[in-house]
């Protein structure tokens, strides 16, 4: 598979008509999601985190699964004002009266630069299983993999961060939480060999980041792949809505608008002057 390639199938527009979907009915009286009933099986009998890998893979987790789901989504909730939370703040001063839209405003920003960069990394990481599967060792295929993203023009991502220059101090939190609960610890082996090669094929010293380490865990446990980004949404959502709650009582949206536009450099053309002008 090549770096970061899709993996979802074709969608044949027109071929099917029949929507399906194995999620959830309702009829007058019930509610059933995923073969259970929603009032007598799930609410009050099951924590969000269970009902969240519920949903997502059709089937209950382990204990083990479900308690290394709930460390990725604690540790990625909330940052501090980061990226997402501003846009998000500063759309709410705009526009206080549309909650949903100050949250999606920093959802938008959740790609593979900063907050949703652990589906890549996990794309990563499976490339690197493949090639250890395919018969090299586990440090000649994280080798291969480095260099193949690089020689692509991508970063790689789950490595590096703007403040935490050492290893991210959730990286290890998560990975005692994985090896607590008993999880697969064979994607935090391989993001660990992914650390220890970069410097010679990068040049740099960059240590694992929470995008890393979330699909290092995550990827040892029932969860897919191709749910990866929603953790980052999920989590992030639960931090955003407590800053517009912070934001409505005590507003910094405007202030961030007044620090970022306070020492901007204007680079472009001056106006041409108008003929006749004095
Ligand atoms: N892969 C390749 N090169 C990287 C890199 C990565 N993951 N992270 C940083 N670098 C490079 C930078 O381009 C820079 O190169 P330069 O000196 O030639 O300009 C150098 O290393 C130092 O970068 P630094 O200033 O420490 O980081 P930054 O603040 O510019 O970037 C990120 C921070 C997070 C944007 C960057 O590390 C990155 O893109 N990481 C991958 C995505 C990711 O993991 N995001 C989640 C963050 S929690």
């Amino acid at each position: 598979m090549s770096a970061g390639a899709p993996t979802a199938s074709i969608n044949k527009i027109g071929k099917s008509t029949v929507p399906r979907t194995a999620i959830c009915t309702s009829d007058e009286h019930s509610i059933t999601v995923r073969g259970e009933d929603l009032c007598r099986d799930l609410i009050g009998q099951i924590s969000f985190t269970d009902y969240f890998s519920l949903l997502v893979t059709g089937e209950r987790p382990t204990r083990a699964d479900a308690a290394v789901l709930d460390a990725t989504l604690v540790a990625i909730a909330e940052h501090g004002l980061v990226p997402s939370v501003q846009a998000s703040r500063m759309t709410y001063a705009a526009a206080p009266d549309a909650l949903q839209g100050a949250v999606a405003a920093g959802i938008l920003g959740c790609g593979s630069v900063i907050l949703g960069a652990s589906e890549t990394a996990g794309r990563l990481f499976t490339e690197v299983d493949e090639e250890a599967k395919a018969g090299a060792d586990l440090e000649a295929a994280a080798r291969t993999v480095v260099a193949r993203w690089r020689a692509a023009g991508k970063p790689i991502p789950g490595y590096g961060h703007p403040l935490h220059k050492d290893r991210d101090p959730r990286v290890a939190r998560l990975f005692a939480v994985a090896l607590e609960a008993g999880t697969s610890l064979r994607f935090v082996e391989i993001a660990e060999m992914v650390e220890q090669v970069i410097p010679e094929i990068v040049g740099k010293e960059l240590r694992l980041n929470v995008s890393a380490a979330i699909p290092a865990v995550l990827l040892g446990t029932s969860f897919p792949l191709r749910g990866l980004r929603g953790v980052p949404i999920l989590a992030r959502t639960a931090g955003l809505i407590a800053h517009l709650c912070e934001e409505a009582v005590t507003p910094s949206g405007f202030a961030l608008s007044y620090q970022a536009t306070r020492e901007v450099i204007y680079e472009g053309k001056p106006a041409a002057a108008k003929e006749g002008a004095a």
